[in-house]
């Protein structure tokens, strides 16, 4: 199945793999109104799906995931439109985070500004060796909005959101490693097998487990360490309402590989 948008891919790579690519490589990805919504609507055909199990979202071409929001649009830019952007990029990120499978940012170069945030909107972050990150709004007068300040204080700390945000620093993949930004570096010939390999290995998981699991780690973030445990606990013992878990129990004593529903 592959669904054609104006400037977005949604495909299907194997049995419930999802690989959303923003597909305007000649604007390095930039993130136009339109390409907003589309990402939106995308998202929504993935959620609607109930056998989709991993979502990979990467950018066309070798040089960018997304060189940030679509600079053109900010000249003459009203107030209230801005808010509107930013409100409409939060909700992509937000549907990213809510998504109740595993959601996966294959950056493969690029990833400025509100490329950056929605990166950072996706569970976790892989990245070719060429990767480049920064929020680099300050150098346009303005500040992030899809999120970007606060995610990205959340993964690398106070400060050095601080430092990045206000000098909009560009760094490698390699730092943003170093800062936790980003989980595994690939060199770029690589990347896009090893995002395969991963999603095949996520799509095998027990679907209500992992979206528990997903549930926990981001609701837990905002609760205090007490009743994020206490949500952690009542999920576990959800999960005891499902066919997969004695299934997953059954198969280890048996000594053969689960094979799991999503029921
Ligand atoms: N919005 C709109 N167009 C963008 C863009 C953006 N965020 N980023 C890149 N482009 C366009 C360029 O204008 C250029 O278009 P053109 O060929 O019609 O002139 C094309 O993409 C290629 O970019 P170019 O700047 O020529 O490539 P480069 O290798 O010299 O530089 C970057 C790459 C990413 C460093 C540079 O494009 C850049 O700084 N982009 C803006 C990043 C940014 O500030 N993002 C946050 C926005 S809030």
């Amino acid at each position: 199945m592959t669904t054609q948008y104006q400037n977005i891919i949604l495909e299907q790579r194997g049995e419930g793999i999802y690989l959303l690519t923003v597909n305007r490589p000649r604007q390095l990805n930039a993130l136009s109104a339109d390409t907003i919504c589309e990402l939106a609507e995308a998202i929504s055909v993935v959620k609607a799906d109930k056998q989709a199990r991993v979502l990979l979202f990467t950018g066309a071409g070798e040089k960018a995931f997304i060189a940030g929001a679509d600079i053109n649009q900010f000249k003459g830019l009203s107030p209230l439109g801005a808010r509107e952007l930013g409100y409409a990029g939060q909700g992509v990120g937000s549907s990213l985070e809510s998504l109740g499978i595993p959601v996966v940012a294959v950056v493969n170069g690029f990833a400025l500004g509100g490329g950056c945030e929605l990166a950072m909107a996706c569970d976790w972050i892989i990245a070719s060796d060429n990767a480049k990150f920064s929020q680099p709004e300050i150098n346009l007068g303005i500040m992030p909005a899809f999120g970007g300040s606060q995610r990205l204080m959340r993964l690398v700390g106070k400060a050095m959101a601080m430092e990045l945000c206000l000098t909009g620093r560009m760094i490698d993949a390699e730092e943003a490693k170093q800062l936790g930004l980003v989980n595994h570096v690939y060199a770029a010939t690589d990347l896009m097998g090893e995002a395969m390999k991963l999603a095949a290995t996520l799509a095998q998981k027990a679907p209500v487990a992992s979206k528990f699991i997903k549930k926990v780690l981001q609701d837990g973030q905002n609760m205090s360490l007490s009743d994020a445990c206490t949500l952690e606990v009542e999920l576990f013992s959800q999960c005891f309402t499902t066919a997969d878990q004695e299934e997953g129990v059954l198969a280890f004593l048996e000594k053969r590989k689960a094979t799991f529903k999503g029921i």
